[in-house]
């Protein structure tokens, strides 16, 4: 038996370390004498059935301490035992407790007297209680504390887009944890975790399906489905509810039509969502994303989306429950050569004109920026125009736009920017953060969600590093008052332990990592740069310009920008209440990082900051992926601070990231000297002095190939093997001085092959690798800015006269590509 335990407690920790328990791994923490003595000597439940969140609290109690201080306590389900741990709501509490009533979903925790109490207002406040307090207690903070937290707003969700085959749209960790070949998934126990770890940060709603809703989740056995992942999540005071597909009446329900305003779609609607009530009797509700990017609507039969949005409200209000409905509504063919077409004006134009006509248990959700979670946007001028709707924020934990888990970024102060933002309605401060509850407007319903996209993969999101920011919309979607580097701070003592050295590191990493992600991708306010048409993840400034998706930058020879002012442009400042419209019109009061998304201005344009346009590009492109380069550093200095599970995968991420920095600071940089001729005052850009361009070396079984898009590979060439079965070599004599050289060498990892690559200084080998990664970010099958990438071999002793040589094995549809080779002396970043 002990042998069991014992073998169950090694398990524990060894499993630990692979993300799985994310900020919940209740590491242990030192406690001597003392501290044990003062510990409590058991937990009280004040409710004993089985499947309420209150009995989820008191087991989730004992199993912390327990791992956490070695100590088990009993459970009793009696009543305000000296000594104890009581955890219940206050409606169940018979003892007498001193602080403010909480408010829905809210909680007293007093760890003052004799007994630590730990009451909710409802059953979900007990168990995020319990939370708190354990939180406290795995950061080592012992404080004798007693308040009152509430949450800053009703409505506290996540999205997460599953389709039914189990694959997840912008997901890159993995295939879904709920569904799978068409169904819900047969085992829930990953969505169980989810649950937890969603209950710990005080989510209450999660939307399990993706917004491009696939109608088949109505069929009976899906709606069975539902029912048993409601069942995983009840527990945890975590509500499911689903998207839907607006033309289900007739894909699926065998109508003629799904014309929101005929009866007979208006009743299947009804049916339908009494049939999933009967199943899931809490279901949170339904969300809808209609008329966007080919999705069905009302518009298809000229209704208004107001129209659309009232037929799935209605059929939910008896059963209490909520709709969702999706701002990001706009054209999709827009036409460029038209100076005042505009996408970032559609949500005010169409849901504006519709204000007061939604039902009262609708929520319109608005992304944080009007076009599509950007690196940076200013925030949707919708907040301000609604004020008899209720809204939500939505917010992407996924990094879609934002290096897809393959790039550490830590997002809250980019949310930051949008949820302090004050939109000045009638001259007032209003803050965005004050709109999204309600508090602006006098709204009864509003909030939050956010895409989060988890997926089977152990570490939730594909990098354990990313999780900092699903711990983080939780914490703000509860107070968003809270700093982000608090939360932060908090996420690191629970995920890694609370040295001091590893504290400080990953706070300065992560603080750093949003900056340096928008220095090396898109600056200016000019949006992310990335492929907006193919994979939303390598560079590509020209794919934003000449389709009709209408993330334009208007860049040509001259200048770039587009113009959103009232007086010459696209009128989107005039969406703003008065003083912001006038901010944002005045190109002289126009910050900085927003300047190209307000103004179209000469690459000569000087800044606020006293810089060009150009030069500015050049500057923060090449600060931005020095400062990714300076992670890896940062990183390694807490070798022996982590174990290796953790520490090994997130440094493989590190050196990927800061590789495929300098990708982009060569992609946008050539991109934008190529189109402006300016120089750099520098002289960085177009010059590399330390680089040998493949195409330059002797080739056997290899040759050059003219890359697109061009900035994407060093002079625009590389080189690929000449046949798909045939090794082909590259080879040079070096002419450098004696010296210890880091050796980059940057090829391209396509999708449909795994190449082997080795190289070789005369008869020696220094290093092989494969073109497999599978970090998660979405694949390409081309040589490209996603594909690119690079292979560092640090320390390497060369000499004039050597003959460095790399023979490339191509494999199914990878021809082995080579970009060039980089012989940097320490401390140089290329
Ligand atoms: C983006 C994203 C899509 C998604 C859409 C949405 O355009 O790339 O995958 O469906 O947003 O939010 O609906």
């Amino acid at each position: 038996m002990l042998c069991t335990f014992l073998l169950y407690l090694l398990c524990a920790i060894v499993a630990a370390e692979n993300g799985s328990q994310g900020w919940l791994r209740y590491a242990p923490v030192s406690c001597e004498k003392a501290c044990q003595d003062a510990l409590p000597s058991s937990v009280v439940v004040l409710n004993n059935n089985e499947t309420s969140p209150v009995y989820v609290a008191g087991q989730e109690l004992q199993r912390g301490i327990q791992r956490i201080f070695n100590k088990t306590l009993p459970v009793n389900y009696g009543d305000c035992a000296a000594s104890s741990i009581i955890v219940g709501t206050l409606g169940d509490y018979n003892c007498t407790h001193n602080t403010p009533e909480p408010d829905e979903d809210g909680f007293v925790l007093n760890t003052t007297g004799d007994t630590v109490q730990l009451l909710g207002q409802n059953q979900r406040g007990a168990l995020y209680a319990a939370f708190e307090y354990l939180s406290m207690l795995a950061q080592g903070n012992f404080s004798r504390v007693a308040y009152t937290s509430n949450p800053h707003a009703p409505i506290r969700w996540v999205n997460e887009w599953d389709n039914m085959d189990g694959s997840i749209e912008r997901g890159y960790a993995g295939p879904s944890i709920f569904f799978a070949n068409g169904t819900v998934a047969e085992d829930l126990t990953r969505a169980r975790d989810y649950a937890r770890l969603l209950a710990s940060i005080r989510i209450n709603g999660i939307i399990v399906n993706n917004v491009n809703a696939n109608a088949t989740l109505l069929e009976a056995r899906n709606i069975d489905g539902l029912r048993r992942i409601a069942d995983v999540f009840r527990p945890y005071g975590v509500q499911i509810g689903i998207s839907l597909n607006f033309a289900s009446p007739q894909d699926f329900g065998g109508l003629d039509t799904f014309d929101s305003l005929n009866p007979s779609v208006v009743s299947w609607w009804e049916n339908v969502t009494n049939q999933i009530y009967q199943r899931v009797p809490d279901l949170a509700g339904y969300l809808v994303k209609a008329s966007s990017e080919g999705q069905p609507g009302p518009l298809t039969y000229n209704r208004t989306l107001a129209e659309g949005a009232n037929v799935f409200a209605r059929a939910l209000q008896p059963h209490d429950g909520i709709l969702m409905f999706r701002a990001f509504v706009y054209d999709n063919n827009l036409n460029e050569s038209s100076w005042t077409a505009d996408r970032a004006n559609a949500a005010v134009d169409y849901f504006k004109p519709l204000d007061g006509e939604f039902e009262e248990n609708v929520i319109v959700q608005i992304k944080y920026g009007p076009i599509d979670f950007q690196v940076r946007e200013p925030a949707s001028p919708l907040f301000a125009n609604l004020n008899r709707t209720n809204v939500a924020i939505e917010l992407q934990v996924t990094q879609e736009y934002l290096g897809q888990q393959c790039h550490l970024v830590y997002l809250p102060p980019l949310w930051k920017t949008v949820l302090d933002f004050d939109l000045q309605v009638d001259g007032k401060v209003s803050p965005v953060r004050d709109v999204i509850p309600g508090k602006t407007f006098n709204r009864p319903l509003g909030g939050w969600t956010a895409v989060v996209n988890v997926g089977t993969n152990t570490t939730w999101l594909g990098s354990h590093l990313a999780m900092s920011n699903l711990y983080a919309y939780g914490r703000l979607a509860w107070d968003p008052i809270v700093d982000s580097e608090d939360i932060l701070q908090d996420w690191i003592r629970l995920t890694f332990g609370s040295d001091q050295h590893v504290l400080d590191t990953i706070t300065e990493m992560s603080m750093a990592s949003w900056p340096a992600y928008e220095n090396y991708t898109g600056n200016l306010g000019e949006q992310t740069l990335t492929d907006i048409i193919y994979t939303h993840y390598g560079p590509n400034p020209a794919s934003q310009d000449n389709n009709g998706w209408g993330q334009w930058t208007r860049a040509d020879r001259q200048g770039i920008g587009m113009d959103r002012t009232v007086n010459n442009g696209t009128g989107y400042s005039g969406q703003y209440p008065a003083e912001v419209a006038q901010l944002y019109e005045d190109i002289d009061t126009t910050p900085d990082d927003l300047l190209l998304w307000f103004h179209h201005v000469n690459y000569t344009y000087r800044l606020h900051s006293g810089k060009t346009v150009i030069q500015h590009f050049y500057d923060a492109h090449y600060d931005g992926a020095e400062t990714a380069h300076s992670f890896v550093d940062m990183w390694e200095s807490l070798r022996d601070k982590i174990d290796q599970e953790r520490y090994n995968d997130v440094l493989a991420r590190l050196i990927y990231q800061a590789g495929h920095s300098i990708v982009w600071r060569d992609a946008i940089t050539n991109f934008y000297h190529n189109l402006s001729g300016i120089p750099d005052e520098m002289q960085r850009v177009g010059h590399h002095p330390w680089r040998i361009e493949a195409e330059s070396m002797t080739l056997s079984g290899y040759e050059p190939y003219a890359v697109y898009p061009f900035e994407t590979a060093s002079n625009a060439t590389a080189i690929i093997t000449s046949s798909n079965s045939t090794a082909g070599m590259a080879s040079t004599t070096l002419s450098i001085p004696s010296g210890t050289y880091n050796l980059a060498i940057n090829y391209y990892d396509l999708h449909g092959g795994e190449s082997l690559w080795t190289v070789y200084r005369n008869d020696d080998q220094i290093g092989q690798w494969t073109g497999d990664t599978k970090l998660g970010h979405i694949p390409s099958t081309y040589l490209d800015g996603h594909s690119a990438t690079r292979v560092t071999f640090r320390d390497i002793d060369l000499r004039p006269g050597d003959v460095l040589w790399i023979v490339g094995e191509p494999d199914g549809t990878e021809p082995a590509p080579l970009d060039y080779v980089a012989l940097l002396p320490g401390g140089v970043v290329d």
